[in-house]
């Protein structure tokens, strides 16, 4: 289980991710805010020869054809699965230190109520926003009533029935969470379509099928559709690996790029010491400490950090307080020293042992870019060379491979572009 922090620019993508996706036995889902010369483009053709491509793309940073769907609501059917589900909506809208106060609370639980409700009659995830539009609808709670979920029919029925200005300001809370669905073209990215293939997370566990997860960085709500479908697939995962012996063989891997920005899965933290021992390697991947800590909270990534097996650390650390603590964790050393005084007697030499810290707080802050601290478990703090995935002679093939596939973009820009100057759309 890994977690990297590297400063923007230093090498995240193309000394870590790519060449962790390029070796991967088994399945591999990627997350990420960049399309053109990132990971990509730079593993998608690599990764078709072993399995089936995935692309979710709802915000259209890749330009990528919508050729799958998949059904956010089908983990929706219990009430914890819901509830999730609206965590994700919330988490991807507001901050770690927000996300707790009256508003956002009642919104996420009201937000859970309707889209347990759509999920458990099999409606699609649109009919929420209909019933999010009309708070004094019956529907949802007709529904919830029905499917046997008697309390959260009480529930969301308190919530509708209450003071009028309570009910809108959390209805209008909850429509400010879920607002990226209401864009036809996202919400179609993951409601049912018979004509298109449909990604599921327990066949892809057993795959060498590859997920890519693409979104824009402060993409609001749209960011919420890939935390919970690598939330969801990271939980197939584990499940299947539960069924058939404990592990997934071969493992699958996770790497979440930009994991603050993209995918911000609340209980992250939580799900990390469920991966470990399952055959799910996570590869969750930060700017800073401190951005995790915005994410998480300080106890939620202090829990991150302390479940990940193996902590690389890379250049740009600007927090002191983690550089001081990284430089106690690399230890220190006695060095000798020597001293020369002259007294009447003549010259006289002493030699002392001083302890010193092997990497001091700035020379850590000064790693140069592609050097890294390694710290696993139960070996001593190791200093590693990336190896970027240019510099390996597989890049002969790779780097033109990433060129077709960045210049494949730009050419749908353009054609959409052109296609919208002949409907007269464009400004
Ligand atoms: N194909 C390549 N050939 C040569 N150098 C490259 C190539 N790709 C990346 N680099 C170099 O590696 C550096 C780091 O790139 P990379 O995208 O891996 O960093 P990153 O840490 O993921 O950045 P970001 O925070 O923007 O995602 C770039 O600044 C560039 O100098
Ligand atoms: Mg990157």
């Amino acid at each position: 289980m890994i977690v990297a922090i590297m400063a923007p620019r230093s090498g995240k993508t193309s000394g870590l991710a790519i060449p962790a996706i390029l070796s991967a036995p088994g399945p591999v889902l990627l997350t990420s805010n960049k399309a053109a010369n990132d990971a990509f483009t730079t593993t998608v053709d690599a990764r078709a020869e072993v399995g089936t491509i995935w692309t979710l793309d709802p915000q259209q940073i890749a330009h990528h054809p919508r050729e799958m769907w998949w059904d956010i609501l089908a983990d929706a059917r219990d009430l914890a699965g819901a509830k999730r589900l609206a965590g994700h909506f919330v988490t991807a809208s507001v901050d770690e230190s927000t996300g707790s106060d009256f508003w956002s609370t009642a919104a996420s639980n009201t937000l859970g109520a309707l889209f347990l409700a759509a999920a458990s009659h099999r409606r699609p995830i649109t009919d929420v926003l209909a019933w999010l539009a009309m708070p004094a609808g019956r529907t949802p709670v007709d529904l919830l009533t029905d499917a046997g979920h008697h309390a959260v029919a009480a529930q969301l029925q308190g919530t509708v029935s209450g003071a009028t200005e309570t009910r809108d300001g959390i209805y209008e809370t909850a429509r400010q969470y879920a607002s990226c669905l209401l864009d036809p073209d996202v919400a179609a990215w993951v409601t049912p379509n018979d004509d298109l293939p449909e990604f599921q997370p327990f066949a892809f566990a057993t795959s060498r099928d590859t997920l890519y997860l693409l979104s824009k960085d402060g993409g609001g709500s749209a960011s919420a559709i890939i935390a919970a479908a690598a939330d969801a697939v990271m939980r197939a995962a584990v499940i299947v690996a539960e069924r058939s012996g404990g592990r997934l063989d071969p493992p699958a891997l996770c790497v979440l790029d930009e994991a603050a920005n993209v995918c911000r899965i609340s209980d992250l933290p939580d799900l990390y010491s469920h991966l470990g021992s399952r055959g799910v390697i996570p590869m969750t991947i930060l700017q800073s400490y401190r951005q995790g800590q915005r994410c998480w909270g300080e106890a939620g990534m202090d829990a991150l950090y302390s479940a990940a097996t193996i902590k690389i650390i890379g250049s740009g650390i600007d927090d002191a307080d983690f550089a001081d603590r990284l430089s106690r964790q690399v230890g220190d050393h006695d060095v000798q020293t020597t001293s020369v005084s002259t007294s009447e007697g003549g010259k006289s030499t002493s030699v002392s042992m001083r302890t010193e810290r092997i990497l001091p707080p700035d020379a850590i802050r000064a790693l140069p870019k592609g050097k890294v601290l390694l710290l696993a478990t139960g070996i001593r703090v190791a200093m590693l060379n990336l190896k970027p995935w240019y510099k390996e002679p597989s890049a002969k093939v790779v780097g033109p491979a990433s060129a077709r596939a960045t210049k494949a973009i730009t050419e749908r820009a353009l054609a959409k572009s052109i296609g919208q100057d002949d409907l007269g759309l464009s400004a």
